[in-house]
C-alpha cells in the first residue's frame, strides 16, 4: 500500500473521497489534515474526526490552518453566492443533511503541517499528498520546512481548470481561496498531478449508482448515499452543481490506472489579475517554448473505471 496523507476541507464530496480513500486496496493513509474552505475549520475538523470515527477507522486526524495565508476566505465564498431561499453547496455544516454523532475523541496533537512533515520524515520520501482542499496547508508545510519538497514523491490535487471555472468565470473553488498557497505549491518542484474541472464536471454519480450504493448496506455506503442524496435534492429543487465527485476522482487518479488521462504542462496560478485572479494558468501553447512543464493535467476520464472503482472501495467496508 502507499503512504498518503489526504488534506480536505470535509465538505460533502470531500466526505466521499475520504470514505473511497479509507476502504482502497492500494492506499495506506497514514494521516487526514484539515483545512478551511467549503466551511470553516471549526466545522470541516469535527467532520472529518466525526466521519472517521464513526466507520472506525482510527486514522490521524490533525487541524491545520483556519484561513488562507493572505486573504478572507468570506470574499471567497460569497463570489457567485446563491439566491436567498437556496442552500449552500455543502450545507451548512458543510455535510449536506448528515448529521454525525459526536465522537469524543482527540485531534492528532500535531497540526497540519507538523503532521504532513513528520510523515513525509517517516516515509522516507515515498509519501504523496491528496489535497482536495485549498493548498494552505500543503504551502504553510513548505514555508516552515525547507526540506520537505524532497521528501514528496507526488502531489495530487483537485483544484484548477485548464479552461473555466466554479466560482468565477475562470477560477475553481479550491484555488480561488488561497491563490497564493497554490503558487507556492505548484512552483515548489515536486511533481504533481492536476485533477481539475476539465475532468471532475464530468464526474457525476449516475442516480441509479447512487441507488446501488445505498443497497451496500454498510454504514460507509449509508452516508455517501445520504451524501449523494443530499446532492440530488439541491440539484432537482435548486438547480445547484450535480453529483459531481470532483475531491474522489482527485483520489482515484492516484489509485488506479486510466482513469483519468494526462497530460504535461506548465501550471501555474494567478495571484493578481483584474479578471483572472485565481485561475490556473496551463500552458497548453507554448510555441515559444518559454514554459517548463511541471504538472500532470488531467484532460480525459473515463466514468467507468472511475465508477466501478468508487463502487468496490465502499463494497469493501463490508469485509
Ligand atoms: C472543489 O470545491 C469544493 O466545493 C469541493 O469539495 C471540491 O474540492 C470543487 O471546486
Ligand atoms: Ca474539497
Amino acid at each position: 500500500k502507499r503512504p498518503v496523507i489526504i488534506d480536505c476541507d470535509t465538505g460533502t464530496d470531500d466526505a466521499i473521497a475520504l470514505v473511497a480513500a479509507l476502504n482502497c486496496d492500494a492506499l495506506d493513509v497514514r494521516a487526514i489534515t484539515c483545512v478551511s474552505g467549503n466551511v470553516d475549520l471549526c466545522y470541516t475538523a469535527p467532520n472529518t474526526l466525526n466521519l472517521c470515527r464513526m466507520l472506525g477507522f482510527d486514522v490521524k486526524v490533525a487541524q491545520g490552518s483556519p484561513k488562507p495565508i493572505c486573504r478572507d476566505l468570506n470574499d471567497i465564498r460569497l463570489v457567485g453566492n446563491e439566491d436567498e431561499g437556496t442552500i449552500s453547496t455543502h450545507g451548512q455544516t458543510g455535510m449536506g443533511n448528515v448529521t454525525l454523532p459526536q465522537c469524543g475523541g482527540d485531534f492528532y496533537e500535531k497540526n497540519a503541517v507538523e503532521t504532513i512533515y513528520e510523515e513525509a520524515l517517516a516515509c522516507g520520501g515515498k509519501l504523496e499528498l491528496i489535497a482536495v482542499g485549498p493548498m494552505t496547508n500543503v504551502a504553510l508545510a513548505l514555508l516552515c520546512h525547507p526540506d520537505l519538497k524532497d521528501l514528496i514523491a507526488h502531489i495530487w490535487f483537485m483544484g484548477g481548470a485548464a479552461y473555466g471555472g466554479n466560482t468565477t468565470a475562470v477560477a475553481e473553488f479550491n484555488i480561488l481561496c488561497d491563490p497564493e498557497a497554490a503558487h507556492l505549491v505548484m512552483q515548489s518542484g515536486i511533481d504533481m498531478t492536476m485533477v481539475g474541472l476539465d475532468v471532475t464536471e464530468k464526474a457525476a454519480v449516475p442516480d441509479a449508482a447512487c441507488d446501488e450504493i445505498r443497497a451496500i448496506g454498510t454504514k460507509d455506503a449509508t452516508v455517501v448515499a445520504d451524501i449523494l442524496d443530499f446532492m440530488r435534492m439541491r440539484r432537482d429543487e435548486y438547480g445547484g452543481e450535480d453529483t459531481l465527485m470532483h475531491d474522489a476522482l482527485a483520489v482515484a487518479a492516484a489509485c488506479v490506472p486510466g482513469v483519468v488521462k494526462t497530460s504535461r504542462y506548465f501550471v501555474d496560478t494567478e495571484c493578481a489579475g483584474t479578471y483572472t485572479f485565481g485561475h490556473t494558468f496551463v500552458a497548453k501553447d507554448d510555441r515559444f517554448g518559454k514554459f517548463t512543464p511541471n504538472c500532470n493535467v488531467a484532460e480525459e476520464v473515463d466514468m467507468d473505471i472511475f465508477l466501478g472503482w468508487l463502487r468496490s472501495c465502499i463494497q469493501n467496508s463490508k469485509k
